[in-house]
């Protein structure tokens, strides 16, 4: 049963609100409705508030302070990894057990951890996908990454293509999300924990390559969210900049919004890109979110190739300078989130963007605390 739009969007935000509140809250009341939702916050068969064993694919929402990726699972979370001629798609995701009955043992194992857990642990798959080729991409590569960078990425188009603003996939784009497809569906066949939310960038390149992976799949149980913190890297360049909400839901239907989500794109400028220490803490806070508000164990989101480089660098992979997603393609990282007195918050924001037109300077009186602009 598909939930209508409107249960989803008042779900939407009590699960914005709840991301306010702090551990041990009550549960939102029991809906009636059996599928599978991103918004199912807190509720039904969770482990109880005296530890009884519950429903073990399902964690514990809070907020965490300290993110380690869990590195028993994947080759690409192997310390030194080398990533040179690895294809995830056809390698299992990159799983390191190549045995019919793999995808069961990793879901036991990810159960296990989750019921092992304290109240202060909780651990989550993130199925990390990159949109397929877009046009920006293939005027990057007529035009040359320095060329590129220096003067093309700042209009919207050269005479014979046009990326700006937000560029749609390519043929070739749309073949790559249905090369993601294939190998999603034949993992399925061996039992691969399918996503129990499906987040995206709020960029078409996204949208399209999460409509085309998962709607036959999982469209008909799960509705997609928008979510602004998954979007590239963002100013200066066209192909950063978003349409207006009435645009995305005019053109990608299926899909929700997170709430708030304003109509025109507010993040975006054409004198200033966001730098990677301000992206690394932009998707540390979607990490902190989604922690927070999502009680699934495993979450898809599908994002952009400076955005998966700046999650890596949010859950501290292991190979986060190493380890590329090229377009289309999908890795799954297992994190392992803990909220906790002892652990610390690591302030990773700070600095300047890049190309921000230079600030009054001024002497500050003490530590100075400015806050991001993102
Ligand atoms: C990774 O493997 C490739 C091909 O085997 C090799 O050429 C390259 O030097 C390796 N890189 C590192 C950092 O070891
Ligand atoms: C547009 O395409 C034509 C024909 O391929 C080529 O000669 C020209 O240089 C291209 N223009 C730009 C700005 O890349
Ligand atoms: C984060 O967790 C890891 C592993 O549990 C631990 O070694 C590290 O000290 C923690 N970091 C902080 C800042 O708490």
């Amino acid at each position: 049963m598909l939930l209508s739009l409107e249960v989803l969007l008042t779900l939407a935000l009590c699960a914005s609100a709840a991301s306010q509140m702090p551990l041990g809250r009550p549960p939102l009341p029991h809906l009636g409705d059996e599928e599978v939702s991103p918004f199912l916050v807190g509720s039904r068969r969770q482990r109880g508030a005296n530890g009884e064993e519950g429903d073990a694919s399902k964690t514990r929402t809070f907020t965490p302070t300290n993110y380690t990726v869990v590195q028993d699972f994947f080759v690409q979370s192997l310390p030194g990894f080398n990533s040179s001629g690895f294809d995830p798609l056809t390698s299992s995701f990159g799983l390191i057990d190549r045995s019919p009955s793999r995808w069961t043992s990793f879901r036991h194992a990810v159960d296990e951890l989750n019921r092992d857990a304290d109240e202060h642990t909780a651990y989550k798959v993130f199925y990390v996908a990159r949109h397929g080729e877009g046009v920006h991409n293939v005027a990057e590569r007529v035009h040359g990454s320095s060329e590129w960078n220096r003067y093309w990425s700042m209009l919207n188009g050269d005479g014979n293509l046009t990326w700006g603003p937000d560029p749609l996939l390519t043929h070739v784009g749309v073949s790559q999300a249905e090369r993601n497809t294939a190998a999603w569906a034949k993992e399925a066949r061996a039992g691969v924990p399918l996503p129990q939310s499906l987040y995206s960038s709020p960029l078409s390149r996204a949208m399209s390559t999460l409509e085309i992976t998962w709607r036959d799949l999982l469209f008909s149980k799960i509705a997609p969210v928008v979510k602004e913190s998954l979007r590239e890297v963002t100013g200066v360049h066209t192909c950063d900049k978003r349409q207006t909400k009435s645009y995305i839901h005019k053109h990608y239907p299926s899909f929700i919004f997170e709430v708030p989500f304003s109509e025109h794109d507010q993040r975006w400028s054409p004198d200033w890109r966001e730098s990677d220490r301000q992206a690394t803490f932009r998707l540390q806070q979607a990490l902190n979110d989604l922690f927070a508000t999502d009680t699934s164990t495993y979450i898809s989101i599908t994002a952009h190739g400076g955005a998966i480089g700046a999650f890596l660098r949010a859950c501290g992979h292991p190979n986060a300078a190493t380890l590329g997603v090229p377009t289309g393609s999908m890795l799954p990282v297992v994190i392992k989130a803990v909220d906790h007195r002892s652990a610390q918050n690591e302030l990773l924001a700070g600095g300047q963007s890049i190309a921000a037109p230079p600030r009054p300077t001024r002497v500050p009186r003490g530590p100075e605390r400015r806050s991001v602009e993102l």
